[in-house]
């Protein structure tokens, strides 16, 4: 890929069945810096036709490329290989993350470590798929055979680039799949820098193929392409339930992680100073731009006035800064468009409820989609700020008369991503564990996340699961293959 030293505009297109392919249409669109508001790339808009050629060529590879004739093993080694050299690269991707998503440097570096982490544990689950024999009568026999689904969509955001594309492309490489996958518009570049390894790593023609573009349509286009046959998509819930009613056409085999707006809860008793930094840490890591964000902050009466307090007081001392410098714990939002919608529903929040800290532009930048943190108090979980994914650095706390109400007021919303629980009494903890509707639950922290562990929501926070062998299984079928051994004519007629 080329960059200049002067302009730093490095230019990218899309890369299909192993080569780098302009655009059709010969467009491209800017990528920018968003804590400097500085185009820093441009990348070739992929269009129906160019989608056409990544799904046809993933296609091929699939259908009678020499993919299908690697064994798992050799899949493996190739993502192993993956692995170690986004490790040897590590400093510049976790840099070109930071620019490019305006997350502190020190995140960005945490976020490549997870995606080489990702790409070695898929490395190292490829030959582990085993199948069953099924117990039928004796005069037969029945196994199973685990295949990879084929074609694999995949469509992702841009809260977390690299880390995105690692659980999305890993365990469908591990599968034996083929891959067509469109990163998001904001946010495309460590993926391409990523992609640009393939050959050198041993990945035929055909089998990674990436596609930059807009959702409306680079995205709906592989969504509803007949030759894919899986779709899987991280974003909100506006565009999974497009996904689900364009899939239904050709019948393809979906999986969604959309948006949540997890409860944080609080009990009287729990850890004090580790609740009042999870309470922040849950909201604010990442801008707050997170799927699993504690949105929603429920606290006991008892220890409610004491606790926002001591919440808003270390809320100051948040350092907003610029993404490289390695102090600055929260940087800009990805971009305008972001940075729009979470300011009306800071806008929104003053009316619906009270402030504790924040409600707008921290004053000191003049340029780059900052938003201050901010904590809105005694807001009613009908609020519309308690019920609607917001996305940025907004808190809403939302007071509770113990436990039957935590309950209540946590499974109230139509989402059911994740959930925390804080409280020393093991009784009630885990109680309330099984009284959430919720794909993850945390007591006593919020936010980790292992490779090794299950990820995906309930409700309309959507179906299947991530990570894990769990994650494995959404790329994979199920062939049942009985044997006669009985070699005496059916008799029927
Ligand atoms: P989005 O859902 O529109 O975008 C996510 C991905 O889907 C991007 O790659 C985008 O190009 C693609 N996409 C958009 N429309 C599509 C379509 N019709 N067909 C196929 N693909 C399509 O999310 P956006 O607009 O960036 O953010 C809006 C809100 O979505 C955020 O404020 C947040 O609430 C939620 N969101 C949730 C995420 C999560 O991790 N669950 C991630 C990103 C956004
Ligand atoms: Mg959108």
């Amino acid at each position: 890929m080329s960059s200049t030293a002067k302009t730093i505009i490095r230019t990218y297109d899309n890369y299909i069945n192993g080569q780098w392919v302009k655009s059709s249409s010969g467009e491209m669109f800017p990528v920018y810096d968003p804590s400097t508001e500085e185009m820093i790339a441009q990348v070739s808009s992929g269009t129906a036709a160019d989608v056409h050629s990544a799904v046809k060529a993933a296609r091929a590879a699939f259908d009678s490329g020499p993919w299908r004739q690697t064994t798992a093993a050799d899949r493996g080694r190739i993502l192993y290989k993956l692995a170690e050299k986004i490790r040897a690269n590590a400093a510049q991707l976790a840099e070109l993350e930071c620019r490019n998503s305006g997350k502190p440097i020190v995140e960005a570096e945490y976020d490549i470590a997870d995606a080489a982490t990702c790409f070695e544990y898929y490395a190292g689950l490829a030959n582990k798929v085993l199948g069953h024999v099924n117990p039928v009568p004796a005069n037969a026999l029945s196994f199973t055979l685990r295949e990879p689904v084929g074609v694999a969509g995949q469509i992702i955001p841009w809260n977390y680039p690299l880390v995105m594309a690692s659980w999305k492309l890993a365990p469908a490489i591990a599968a034996g799949c083929t891959c067509v996958l469109k990163p998001a518009e904001q946010t495309p570049l460590t993926v391409m820098e990523v992609a640009s390894w393939s050959e050198e790593l041993g990945f035929p023609p055909g089998v990674v193929n990436i596609v930059n573009g807009f959702g409306e349509t680079t995205g709906a286009a592989l969504v509803a392409h007949p030759g894919v046959d899986k779709i899987a998509f991280t974003g909100s819930a506006a565009v999974g339930k497009m996904i689900v009613k364009s899939a239904a056409d050709t019948l393809k085999r979906v999986t969604l992680e959309l948006g949540g707006k997890s409860p944080n809860i609080f009990f009287d008793g729990a850890d004090w100073e580790a609740a009042v930094d999870g309470a922040l840490f849950g909201v604010f890591i990442n801008q707050g731009e997170v799927c699993s964000a504690g949105s929603r902050i429920l606290v006991e009466k008892k220890i409610y006035s004491k606790f926002l307090e001591a919440m808003t007081e270390k809320a100051k001392r948040i350092k907003l800064g610029a993404p490289l410098e390695r102090e600055t714990k929260m940087g800009p939002l990805v971009s305008k468009e972001q940075y729009d919608r979470v300011s009306s529903y800071v806008e929104l929040g003053k009316k619906e409820a009270k402030v504790a800290i924040g409600g707008g532009r921290p004053k000191q930048f003049s340029k780059g989609f900052y938003v201050e943190p901010t904590i809105f108090y005694d807001v009613d979980n009908s609020a519309r700020i308690s019920r609607e994914e917001i996305f940025g650095p907004v808190a809403s706390v939302i007071p509770f008369e113990g436990e039957p109400d935590a309950i209540r007021i946590a499974n109230d919303t139509p989402y059911g991503l994740a959930a925390a629980v804080w409280t020393r009494d093991i009784y009630k903890a885990f109680r309330v564990v099984k009284s959430l509707r919720a794909g993850i639950v945390w007591v006593n922290h919020m936010q980790p996340t292992y490779v090794e562990a299950p990820w995906g929501g309930y409700k309309q926070s959507g179906f299947g699961r991530e990570l894990g062998p769990w994650g494995l299984e959404e790329y994979l079928e199920t062939k049942q293959v009985f044997v006669n051994l009985d070699e005496t004519p059916i008799g029927w007629y």
